[in-house]
């Protein structure tokens, strides 16, 4: 049993492999929490609770003339706006005679040996207990029905709300969010992932000072500028020691996480849909449900929170055939050809990739209705008979019959106003009526809201998708929502256009994905705009960013692997100079940062010299011989990218200590400068290592203690050992043990 109830204490204590959460409900009835981090032995912390008197922090009625107690200090599991807590809320509701202070209170709770499903959200699954406790406003039947799912192996609670109206009247939801964390204590940093199109997930830790700092976006997409994952740990906190609090949002649209240090040297964490923007109105009877949160607790450091949501997201977000199998090798013909194909050049891409090894072709944006470049099509999903002439099924065969697989591009969301579709159905875009439509890359947004509209776009994808043996689908997204404004909801439901446009989403994936089973689903926006735990959900992968080249990529996929597992991340060689930094880098190197991710070609193979074709031989055996590892292996950052930008390493030992993958790129080589030592992880202390270059060549055989805690210092920029030791040379070590 991981979930207990002390009766007499009324205490809940939710129990981890290495971590305790526990909460309470009080003399008033309030709901507090108590503690989130290491095992407590069976005990309590209620006496942690600070009730002392505090000027200007008011008492609830309940407490009538007493005054030391006050809701603004204690630590809340569901704060609610208007009752006397004025720090950041988790809800903000208007009730139907305009009251706006609910007083939640606890009513009852159940254990659940499972995990019930979020109708139309994506959540965790597989083995968890579940405790439901129901929460009633003091004065009304407004109910908040809280779940806390405990996935013991990884440290892991899955948080939501579900907030039923039982008033008898309609209320208006102006917020709802999914989770809130109190610390009582202060001395935190947040560590957060902010970014641009082309640069996601940059890592930026700031300290917790009074006041609160927030991430959000509304943007109508988790967006590539701010990400729905933090971090909450130690000042201290490093890789390998300290204590940390993730905090990952199963969504896809707008989102707020924010920290707060209060009054009394608290901090408090939120995080859920953003509130602007949002408004819900909700019938008698009718209930809303969040979507997910999962917490998961490291007291030893950021480097174990990020291994245990990769081993929670990949075997218990992801799912479907595709969630722990084998990726295919794909070569993806954007960089390659742009719009520039048609099916003859596509096969003949095709037989040099099956030549080298790769599995699979993806056909990317350009195969449908008028797309001849990116003003124009979308919407028109049916195929282009002239760039792909006998249809998808004529150049599916042609595929298969080299033994390669087939994959398909498309952007269901979107619709461009030189199309088919936009020409029959031109209020079927988010726009107000009498007012202009802002554009994004040539191109509108659909109403995903819409059944109408999604089952049109669902009807012209099954179409293709049924016509010919496809393996694989990517679903692009490229531009953020504007102008969100539906022609099917009244003028006082508009507010729940934001969510709504997620859940009809959400829908056509759900739909799609059942009726394509053997499908593999790999997620985009623009490249990483739309990295969230939602997505994967119904993606077991998600294209990481539109930048390839290398040397960007070591950043981006650093900061990506603090929250999302390695067999998420879309990873491609593409051609040098990288088209989007100029950059020229060896073929070896963009070869090594690739396969840090599912792997894959993004270029033309024909163009490459022989010695290239022969690297790109050689990198397919290597990937799916380090497949196992890479995947699903302990994945440790060796370096900080955000204190030092010169070299980057990170290692994939087995949870075994049978085996690791040492990779190592040299971004800004110095003069005389020696590199840093690298203390390995993951080994086993006592046994011997051999350790031996991508190239074959042996470098040594040490004790796995002596690589962890003396280290191994790689090769010094004019040393002669490993050779080539210049900017962006990389190099991919493997460690095998001996005895
Ligand atoms: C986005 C994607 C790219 C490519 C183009 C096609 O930018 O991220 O990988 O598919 O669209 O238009």
């Amino acid at each position: 049993m991981s979930i207990r109830f002390d009766e007499n204490k009324k205490t809940f204590t939710l129990e981890t492999a290495h971590a305790a959460y526990q909460m309470m409900v009080d003399r008033d009835g309030f709901l507090l929490h108590l503690h989130f981090g290491d095992k407590l032995g069976g005990g309590s912390c209620a006496g942690l609770l600070d009730t002392g008197y505090m000027d200007f922090s008011p008492a609830p009625d309940i407490e009538g003339t007493y005054r030391n107690y006050t809701l603004d200090l204690l630590p809340q599991e569901y704060p609610v706006f208007g009752a006397g807590d004025y720090r950041s809320h988790c809800m903000n509701v208007t009730l139907a005679d305009g009251a706006r202070n609910p007083e939640l209170v606890y009513a009852s709770h159940r254990i659940l040996s499972e995990k019930p499903v979020l109708e139309g959200l994506p959540g965790l699954h597989g083995a968890c207990e579940t405790l439901e406790i129901t929460l009633r406003d003091r004065w009304t039947d407004l109910e908040v029905v809280l779940l806390y799912s405990v996935f013991a192996e990884y440290d892991a609670i899955a948080r939501s709300a579900r907030i039923v109206n039982r008033t008898g009247a309609p209320i208006r939801l102006h917020a709802a969010l999914s989770v809130c964390l109190d610390v009582q204590e202060s001395g935190f940093d947040l560590i957060h992932f902010w970014g641009r199109h082309v640069m996601e997930r940059q890592v930026e830790r700031t300290p917790i000072t009074h006041g609160k700092i927030s991430v959000d976006s509304v943007r109508g997409t988790s967006s590539h500028q701010h990400n729905p994952f933090v971090i909450l740990c130690d000042h201290m906190a490093t890789e390998d020691a300290g204590r940390c609090w993730g905090v990952s949002l199963l969504y896809s649209g707008n989102f707020v996480a924010c920290a707060e240090e209060d009054q009394s040297c608290s901090c408090r964490v939120t995080m859920g849909i953003n509130p602007t923007g949002f408004e819900w109105r909700l019938e008698n009877g009718e209930s809303f449900q969040t979507p997910e949160a999962a917490l998961v607790y490291s007291g030893e450091g950021i480097g174990a929170l990020s291994r245990r949501y990769h081993k929670l997201y990949r075997r218990n977000l992801c799912r479907g055939e595709w969630a722990l199998k084998q990726r295919p090798v794909l070569i993806n013909n954007w960089e390659a050809t742009y719009f520039e194909f048609d099916d003859d050049k596509l096969v003949r891409i095709a037989e040099q990739a099956s030549e080298l090894g790769v599995e699979m072709l993806v056909v990317d944006d350009g195969w449908f209705g008028n797309r001849f470049d990116d003003n124009r099509a979308l919407g028109d999903w049916i195929v282009n008979t002239e760039k792909v002439r006998g249809g998808m099924g004529k150049l599916c065969e042609r595929i298969n019959a080299l033994g390669m697989k087939l994959g398909l591009w498309f952007e269901p969301e979107m619709i461009s106003e030189d199309s088919e579709l936009y020409r029959a159905h031109p209020d079927w875009c988010l726009h107000a009526p009498g007012r202009g439509k802002s554009r994004g890359r040539n191109q509108l947004v659909l109403d995903m809201s819409r059944k109408d509209v999604r089952d049109c776009i669902h009807d012209m994808m099954y179409t293709v998708l049924s016509s010919a043996n496809f393996a694989y689908v990517k679903w692009d997204m490229n531009r953020h929502l504007t102008d969100v404004w539906s022609a099917e909801l009244p003028a006082d439901r508009q507010g729940e256009l934001y969510h709504r446009f997620v859940l009809g989403v959400y829908e056509l994936l759900e739909r799609l994905e059942g009726e394509f089973p053997q499908i593999l689903f790999e997620g985009c926006s623009g490249g990483g705009g739309r990295f969230d735990a939602g997505m994967l959900y119904y993606h077991p992968q998600i294209w990481c960013s539109d930048d390839t080249d290398p040397i960007e990529r070591l950043e981006i996929q650093y900061g990506t692997s603090f929250g999302y597992p390695i067999s998420t991340v879309g990873a491609h060689v593409s051609a040098s100079p990288n088209h989007q930094t100029g950059r020229t880098t060896s073929f070896h190197t963009r070869g090594v940062v690739a396969m840090s991710g599912t792997f894959g070609y993004e270029l033309d193979l024909r163009k490459l010299s022989e010695d290239e074709k022969e690297q790109v031989r050689a990198q397919v055996k290597q990937y799916h011989r380090q497949y196992s590892l890479i995947n699903d292996g302990d994945y440790y950052r060796l370096l900080d990218l955000t204190a030092q930008k010169d070299i980057s390493a990170w290692e994939f030992a087995a949870e075994d200590g049978s085996r690791a993958l040492l990779n190592i790129v040299y971004i800004h080589v110095r003069g005389n400068c020696p590199p840093p030592v690298l203390h390995l992880r993951g080994l086993t202390p006592d046994a011997s290592y051999r350790l031996t270059e991508d190239n074959g060549r042996e470098i040594g055989v040490w004790t796995g203690a002596a690589l962890m805690n003396a280290g191994f210092r790689p090769a010094r920029s004019n040393a002669c050992y490993p050779a080539g030791a210049t900017d962006y040379a990389a190099f991919q070590i493997e460690l095998e043990r001996i005895d």
